[in-house]
C-alpha cells in the first residue's frame, strides 16, 4: 500500500552490536518513533489492511504498547495489554513459553476479550515466535479469535512463522 515503506522502515532501524548480550545485534526500533512521519506511515499501512475488520487491538509489552495503542487508536476500536508476569491487577490468563534459555510469562485480564470477538495482535518483532504463539493462545482462551498479526519486523533466520500456523502474519520489512 506504501511502496517505500519496507526501505524506508529498514533504513530507519538502528543496529546495537552486543545487546542484549555478546554477539547479538539489536534491532533498535526507538528512532521510527522518534520520526513522526514515518512512524505515521505505519500506523496508516497497517489501518488500511485492517480497517473495519477488527474489533480490538492487543498489544504486546513493551514496544508492541507503543505501536499497537496508536494503530487502536487510528482504527477506532480498543487496545487491550498483553503483560508480562504480575503487572495485571485483575483475574488473568496465563501462560509460560520456552525461551532460548529459561521461560517467559504472559498474562491477559481475562475479561479483556469477549467470545467471538476478532483481534489483531501487534507487535515489534517476530523474533524465534514464542511471544506471539502465547499472546495467540491466551486470546483464544478469552474466547475470542486472531484475525491477524502485524509486524514491524520479522527476523526470517529465526523461523518465528513456524509457531504460528493458521494465523495471518504480516511484517512491514522481513530481514
Ligand atoms: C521482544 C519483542 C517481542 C519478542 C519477540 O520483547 O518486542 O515481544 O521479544 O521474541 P520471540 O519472537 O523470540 O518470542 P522483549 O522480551 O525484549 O520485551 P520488551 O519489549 O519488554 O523489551
Amino acid at each position: 500500500l506504501d511502496p517505500d515503506l519496507g526501505a524506508d522502515v529498514l533504513a530507519g532501524l538502528r543496529d546495537i552490536a552486543d545487546f542484549p548480550i555478546n554477539g547479538v545485534v539489536f534491532k533498535d526500533f526507538t528512532p521510527l518513533l522518534l520520526d513522526a512521519a514515518l512512524r505515521d506511515r505505519i500506523v496508516e499501512d497497517t489501518v488500511a489492511r485492517r480497517r473495519g475488520t477488527v474489533d480490538v487491538v492487543a498489544g504486546i509489552e513493551a514496544r508492541g504498547f507503543i505501536i499497537g495503542a496508536m494503530i487502536a487508536h487510528a482504527l477506532g476500536v480498543g487496545f487491550v495489554p498483553v503483560r508480562k508476569e504480575g503487572k495485571l491487577p485483575s483475574a488473568v490468563h496465563r501462560l509460560s513459553y520456552a525461551l532460548e534459555y529459561g521461560t517467559a510469562t504472559l498474562e491477559i485480564h481475562q475479561d479483556a476479550v469477549s467470545n467471538g470477538e476478532r483481534v489483531l495482535v501487534v507487535d515489534d518483532v517476530l523474533a524465534t515466535g514464542g511471544t506471539l504463539a502465547a499472546t495467540c493462545e491466551l486470546i483464544e482462551r478469552c474466547g475470542a479469535s486472531v484475525e491477524a498479526i502485524e509486524l514491524v519486523l520479522e527476523i526470517a533466520a529465526l523461523e518465528g512463522r513456524s509457531k504460528l500456523e493458521g494465523q495471518e502474519v504480516f511484517s512491514i520489512v522481513t530481514v
